[in-house]
C-alpha cells in the first residue's frame, strides 16, 4: 500500500488528534503516504482530502477535538452514497482507510471495506460503549472532567447542606457515570445497567439526612431521566435543598490524559501496521494489556461486558449493607 486515509466521525474525543498523528507518522515509517479526510463520512463523499504531512501533525498531541473535524452523516448508510466515497478515495488512488470513532463510524468502515478498500476502525468515544475493547480514546479524559466537575459541585453542594443531581453523558451506557461515581464516592449512581427505583433513592436520602449527613450527590447518565424533574422531587420529598446540573458538552473537551494519548498511539500504531499487511475489515482494541484486532461485523455484534465486574461490585456491596449503592 502506497496511500492510505483517516477520518474521525460521530462525537468528538480527547486523543483523536493523537491517533491522526501517529497514523501519519507510522504511515511514513512504511513508505506510506497518509491523507485526511475532513469532516468525516460527509467530506469523503464531498471529497474533502487531502495530503497530512509530519509539521500538520506537529504540536497537537494535548489539543483536544480532532484537526479533521468530525460529522454525523447518516446518509452514508446509502449505498449509493457510500459509492461516491469509494469514488472520491479511487482518484485520489488511496488503497485503505483508517475510521476513528464509536460504532456508526464502524458500520461506515465496515461499508467502505465490503466496496474494496481495506479498512480498519479505532474505538475513541467518551461513552467507552464499545465492546471490542476494554476502553476507547476519549473515555478517561472525559472521566477526569466529570470527575474535576464533581469535585467541585461537593465543594458548594456541602457548605449549603445540598443534594446534587449530576446528569453525564454516556449515549446508553452507564461507564462515564459508573466510573465518576466511584472516583468521586458519589452516593447514588444512576446508570441505564442498573436503572433505578426512586423511591429507594428518596428513602436512602432521607435516612442520610437523618444521620445528619451533609450533602449527597446523585449521578445520571443522560437519557434514564430528566434531571432537573428528579432534582425538584428530591427536593420536595427530602430534607436536601436540591440542584439539578448538566454537565453537558463540556465533557468532550479538553486536553487528553496520558493514558488516552498513550491508547491513541498504541491503537493507530497497530491500525496502520494491519493495513500494511494488508489487513482490513478490523476494529482494534485493547484487551488487559495487549492490543487486539476483531473483525469489524463480530465487533458490531458483540455485546458490552467489559465494566460488568464493576457493576457486579456494587451488587456485591448492596447485598452487604442492604442499602441501594
Ligand atoms: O457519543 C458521544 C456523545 O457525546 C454522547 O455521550 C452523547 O449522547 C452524544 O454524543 C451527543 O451528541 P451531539 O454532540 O450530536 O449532541
Amino acid at each position: 500500500m502506497k496511500k492510505i486515509a483517516v477520518l474521525t466521525s460521530g462525537g468528538d474525543a480527547p486523543g483523536m488528534n493523537v491517533a491522526i498523528r501517529t497514523i501519519v507518522r507510522t504511515g511514513l515509517h512504511y513508505g506510506i503516504e497518509v491523507y485526511g479526510i475532513y469532516e468525516g463520512y460527509k467530506g469523503l463523499v464531498e471529497g474533502q482530502i487531502e495530503p497530512l504531512s509530519r509539521e500538520d501533525l506537529s504540536r497537537i498531541m494535548n489539543r483536544g477535538g480532532t484537526i479533521l473535524r468530525s460529522a454525523r452523516y447518516p446518509e452514508f448508510e446509502q449505498l449509493d452514497v457510500q459509492k461516491k466515497g469509494i469514488e472520491r478515495l479511487k482518484e485520489k488512488g488511496i488503497e485503505g482507510l483508517v475510521v476513528i470513532g464509536g460504532d456508526g463510524t464502524y458500520k461506515g468502515g465496515l461499508a467502505v471495506h465490503r466496496l474494496g478498500i481495506p479498512t480498519v476502525a479505532i474505538p475513541a468515544t467518551i461513552d467507552n460503549d464499545i465492546p471490542s475493547t476494554d476502553y476507547s480514546i476519549g473515555f478517561f479524559t472525559a472521566l477526569e472532567t466529570a470527575m474535576d466537575s464533581m469535585d467541585k459541585l461537593r465543594d458548594t453542594s456541602f457548605s449549603h447542606h445540598r443534594c446534587s443531581v449530576v446528569e453525564v453523558m454516556g449515549r446508553h451506557c452507564g461507564d462515564l457515570a459508573l466510573y465518576a461515581g466511584i472516583a468521586v464516592g458519589s452516593e447514588f449512581i444512576i446508570t441505564p445497567e442498573t436503572g433505578f427505583d426512586l423511591n429507594r433513592i428518596l428513602t436512602a436520602i432521607n435516612d442520610s439526612y437523618n444521620r445528619k449527613k451533609n450533602h449527597e450527590i446523585v449521578i445520571v447518565t443522560e437519557k434514564m431521566t430528566d434531571v432537573n424533574e428528579l432534582a425538584r422531587i428530591i427536593n420536595q420529598q427530602t430534607k436536601y435543598e436540591t440542584r439539578a446540573t448538566i454537565l453537558g458538552h463540556v465533557q468532550r473537551g479538553g486536553s487528553p490524559t496520558a493514558y488516552d494519548r498513550v491508547l491513541a498511539t498504541e491503537l493507530a500504531e497497530y491500525a496502520v501496521t494491519l493495513l500494511h499487511d494488508q489487513n482490513g475489515g478490523y476494529v482494534v482494541g485493547q484487551r488487559g494489556m495487549d492490543i487486539v484486532h476483531t473483525p469489524i461485523e463480530d465487533a458490531l455484534n458483540l455485546k458490552k461486558e467489559a465494566s460488568s465486574k464493576r457493576y457486579g461490585l456494587f451488587g456485591k456491596l448492596k447485598n452487604k449493607n442492604g442499602g441501594t449503592p
